[in-house]
């Protein structure tokens, strides 16, 4: 993961760097740092910690300088350390930053250790920088040096470089890791999102794999790995999106809890009318398309994946068409059998997760009808690399944690079970059904808020254990699986999800006084059979905290029924995530922890 971002400008650029670093910090937040160049002059500063770490000592020291390259970091390779912060140099005048990870870098450690280089860090980022030195000795111009550098690199890259006896000059080079090129006045940028340099750049060229930039504050050059000039689109990006805030909430993730309502009518909104779907709504020639998907792949990670896992029942429904579920990490790894007419499908908020995009890659290859994604950045990878697509128009998501990202991708994935019905001229009614439920949804989303005030009663009970059980049926389970998923990465608390069913299998054993179980029991046709699950985890001495309808018939003796709205067939899994992200949420601040920026994670994960 990590954010890079470089400057060059008639003005000094240190602030312009810290503020772009702290638009980044979803990318990774263990450590950070900067390289200033003024002349031949450089002013290195690595911190430990967040960037506000960085803009402390910034502030105290006060350098001056016109051009620079900085970077927030998640640890790959080496522990979070000022050492393993970037940037890194080699003989006192190359610098990189890098974002991506170097395969091959046990290799190059061994050559450059017998070329004499001294390696500080455990990175595999540092022998990038020695490399450039490395052939620039050779005679080679930075640029042709930083050419001659990616050919030994295997893996996934976006560097920055600053070589001190090039003034005012960055240099760049992309390969599946983001990377765009801001065009200002009088002063130019890079960035692996544009967030981070808006309000500054005008324009930009978003780079593509295999392409290199030369930039100072009045010229950018982008040229091919043989130094051939290329041409790549000015694109205008709307960076307007309102300043990041809170808003009045304590953290970023309570704030997108409670903006669902809205978020889910921004993701419906324009695209449907007098209870139908409306055509192409996931672009020019879909609706064409759709008619002919006979089996669909979707491939998504984390909060996504549970996203595709709870849509799955859709797609059967609506759509009779069979499903494949992958993690994305492991799609292209088992070398899938793709059948005819199967769509492809990837699930992403960012766009940009690694794994997701090595699955699409993977599958242009192969002969997918086309590929669609769902996302929730239009300016990201995934949507400008795939066939057709639709935004979940979720706004930006902060917390580190996906709330209303996987809520609106659900909206989203009930639009294209929808579009595809529509397509194949099945089910009128139970589309009108999924169409009426999805537009009733922001309302009984805002209702569900109203749990709180029982989630508080539970907190302070659930937060002193050690593990947690989360229990559904059907598609209940993907939402348990989310739960527990939400509740372990912000409390710390160990949580694991089951088919209630599963339980007697194994699990069970888990059970005692000090595990909280948590369970999904909407009205359903399962929901006989899971209470007599949950008879079975009273009958062990467990304490149940059960989210479900009154009239389910179980007397609890331990722990809480929770009431929820009635809710729809196809809104009801929406609606039953609200009180887990609550819990996981309420829990966690009773916790302490840093629940926006959690330990260990990132919100976008660009490495593989
Ligand atoms: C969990 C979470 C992650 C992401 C996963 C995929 O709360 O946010 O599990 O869902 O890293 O990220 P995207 O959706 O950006 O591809």
């Amino acid at each position: 993961m990590c954010g890079i971002i470089g400057a060059t400008s008639s003005r000094g650029v240190g602030k312009i760097l810290v503020n772009g670093l702290k638009k980044m910090e979803y990318r990774g937040y263990d450590s950070a740092g900067l390289v200033l160049n003024q002349d031949e002059a450089v002013f290195q500063l690595r911190t430990l910690g967040k960037v506000s770490n960085l803009e402390e000592l910034m502030t105290k020291e006060r350098p001056k300088a016109n051009s620079g390259i900085a970077h927030t970091r998640w640890a790959t390779h080496g522990v979070p350390s000022e050492t393993n912060a970037h940037p890194h140099g080699s003989n006192g005048n190359i610098y990189i930053v890098h974002n991506g990870i170097i395969e091959n870098h046990d290799e190059l450690r061994e050559r450059l250790v017998n070329e004499g280089y001294e390696i500080q860090s455990q990175t595999d980022s540092e022998l990038i920088a020695h490399l450039i030195h490395f052939n620039k000795e050779k005679g080679k111009t930075t640029l042709d040096a930083l050419i001659e550098t990616t050919k030994e690199l295997d893996g996934a890259y976006s560097i920055a470089v600053i070589d001190t006896e090039e003034k005012g000059k960055i240099f760049a080079a992309k390969q599946k890791s983001p990377l765009l090129v801001g065009k200002g006045i009088e002063e130019n940028f890079i960035a692996s999102d544009p967030l981070a340099i808006a309000g500054l750049a005008e324009s930009f060229y978003l780079l593509e794999d295999g392409d290199f930039a030369e930039i100072t504050k009045d010229e950018i050059k982008i040229v091919g790995s043989n130094g051939e000039a290329l041409s790549r689109e000015e694109t205008i990006i709307d960076t307007s999106v309102k300043e990041a805030s809170k808003d009045g909430y304590k953290h970023f993730m309570e704030k997108e809890i409670y903006e669902q309502p809205q978020a889910i009518t921004n993701a419906i909104e324009g695209r449907t009318a007098d209870g139908e779907v409306l055509d192409n709504i996931f672009g020019l020639g879909s609706s064409e398309a759709f008619k002919g998907v006979k089996r669909i792949q979707f491939v998504a990670c984390g909060t996504s994946l549970h996203a595709a896992k709870t849509a799955r029942k859709w797609f059967e429904e609506l759509c009779e068409t069979p499903c494949y579920i992958d993690f994305a990490s492991e799609y292209r790894y088992r070398n899938p059998l793709v059948e005819d007419d199967t769509l492809f499908v990837c699930i992403s908020q960012s766009g940009e997760t690694a794994d997701t995009m090595a699955a699409l890659n993977y599958a242009k290859d192969e002969k997918y009808l086309g590929i669609v994604t769902i996302c929730n950045v239009p300016t990201s990878t995934m949507a400008r690399e795939s066939d057709w697509k639709i935004f979940t128009n979720a706004g930006p998501e902060i917390g580190v944690a996906s709330t209303k990202a996987f809520t609106t991708q659900l909206a989203a994935l009930l639009l294209l079970a929808c579009s595809i019905s529509k397509s194949k001229n099945l089910n009128k009614d139970k589309r009108a059904d999924a169409i009426n439920d999805l537009l009733n949804t922001p309302s009984l989303v805002k209702e569900s808020f109203g749990l709180k005030r029982h989630i508080d009663e539970i907190v302070e009970k659930i937060a002193d254990k050690k593990n947690a059980l989360y229990l559904g049926r059907g598609v209940y389970f993907s939402i348990a699986q989310e739960g527990a998923l939400k509740f372990k990465e912000i409390t710390y608390i160990h949580a694991e999800a089951y088919p209630a069913g599963e339980l007697k299998h194994g699990p069970l054993a888990l059970v005692d006084e000090m595990t909280p179980v948590v369970a999904l029991a909407p009205e359903d046709e399962l929901v006989e059979k899971l209470l007599s699950n949950l008879e079975e985890v009273k009958s062990r001495g467990g304490t149940l905290y059960i989210f479900g309808n009154a009239t389910s018939k179980i007397k609890i003796e331990k722990g809480k029924f929770m009431n929820m709205p009635k809710c729809g067939y196809y809104n009801a899994p929406i609606v039953y995530t609200i009180p887990l992200q609550i819990l996981a949420y309420e829990v966690a601040c009773s916790i302490g922890t840093d629940l926006d920026q959690p330990r260990n994670l990132a919100k976008s994960v660009t490495v593989e």
